[in-house]
């Protein structure tokens, strides 16, 4: 296995030299450790940082996050999108202070059946926290692995995670699951990476086979994207001047199993195919979510009432900031002058 030995010296030696110094990379504990990578599932590390920095400053342990209201903890995810995560990781913590459990758990099999973690997820746990030796495979990983294996299987579909979970096995250092779970996620987040990757210079030039077949730009391969879904949402963004000079407007909490649960927006109706026809003026926005596309208007009222509406919540203007709304909220009021 003199190989093997030499892979690892040549991809931790990479790692020593260009890792970049990360918050969850100076702990091993394990709550920190969830909490960064729940975050950086869906979200690049410079835009997760700083989420991460003012999240586990205010839920400092599980304790702390079970204890805190669903609306605060999705507050503190305003704007990274895929709120399940959050609203996942609150129930983890609720349901784990329900058992008794005060520290986070160590066996993998008992990380792995709490709500919003999968596998890979309770891997990055178990090798990261406690050195277990699992793989976490993240889209960086899967690119890594392809290239050096040249395999054109898709790695998003079932038969591909499974073949690259046993790829990743047979590879790991399993006596040092931490370092060697960073350093390929690292390797493929900064050198491995999709377009144009320095192959001439690649420390692990010897061991790739995509490099040796000129394939290394044709993998790692993915099914075919789903077509996007259309929606049309129509807004109502209220405004009422009362009595001591206060803006006030009507707010409402989405429901339902659908995009942005639980989070706060204006008063919306769905429609099919078009908008709503009405005079008062209004911006358009398109938001491009996983699977749909949403067509957004958000009309004005300026009116010197507010109207009666089932569910809604009258709020005044600087009240806002104390709710979670969904990214194409906030884009809607940022264009309208009227940003947060
Ligand atoms: N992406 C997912 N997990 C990560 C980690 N631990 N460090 C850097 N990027 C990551």
């Amino acid at each position: 296995m003199e190989k093997r030995k030499n892979l690892y010296n040549q991809l931790y030696r990479w790692y020593d030299q260009n890792k970049r110094i990360l918050p969850w990379r100076e702990t091993n504990d394990a709550y920190r450790i969830w909490v960064s990578e729940i975050i950086l599932q869906q979200t690049r590390v410079e835009q997760g940082l700083p989420y991460y920095l003012r999240f586990v400053e205010r839920f400092t342990d599980l304790e702390s996050l079970a204890n805190a209201s669903e609306d605060e903890v999705l507050r503190y995810w305003q704007g990274l999108g895929y709120y399940s995560r959050a609203r996942n990781m609150h129930k983890a913590a609720l349901q784990l202070l329900a058992e008794g459990k005060k520290e986070f758990p160590t066996d993998f099999q008992a990380i792995r059946t709490l709500p919003g973690i999968g596998d890979y997820t309770a891997g990055a746990i178990a090798a990261f926290a406690y050195n277990s030796p699992y793989p976490a495979l993240d889209g960086n990983v899967y690119r890594v692995l392809s290239r050096l294996t040249d395999c054109e299987i898709a790695f998003d579909t079932t038969a591909g995670k499974k073949h690259f979970h046993e790829v990743a096995e047979e590879l790991m250092d399993r006596d040092n699951a931490r370092l060697f779970n960073s350093a390929i996620m690292e390797f493929g987040a900064l050198w491995c990476v999709p377009q144009s990757p320095d192959c001439e210079h690649c420390p692990l030039a010897a061991f790739c086979l995509a490099k040796a077949h000129h394939t290394v730009e044709l993998l790692p391969v993915r099914k075919p994207r789903p077509q996007l879904r259309d929606r049309y949402f129509n807004y109502s963004i209220y405004l009422c001047k009362s009595g001591d000079g206060k803006l006030q407007t009507l707010i409402l909490q989405r429901q339902g199993n659908d995009i942005w649960k639980h989070l706060w927006e204006f008063p919306e109706t769905e429609t099919n195919e078009s908008f709503l026809k009405n005079d008062s003026p209004h911006i358009d926005l398109t938001h491009i979510l996983s699977h749909q596309r949403i067509h957004a208007r958000f009309y004005i009222h300026k009116v010197s009432e507010l109207p009666k509406m089932a569910n809604c919540k009258k709020v005044s203007w600087n009240e806002l900031d104390d709710y979670a709304f969904s990214r194409l909220t906030l884009r809607a009021l940022e264009q309208l002058g009227l940003g947060l």
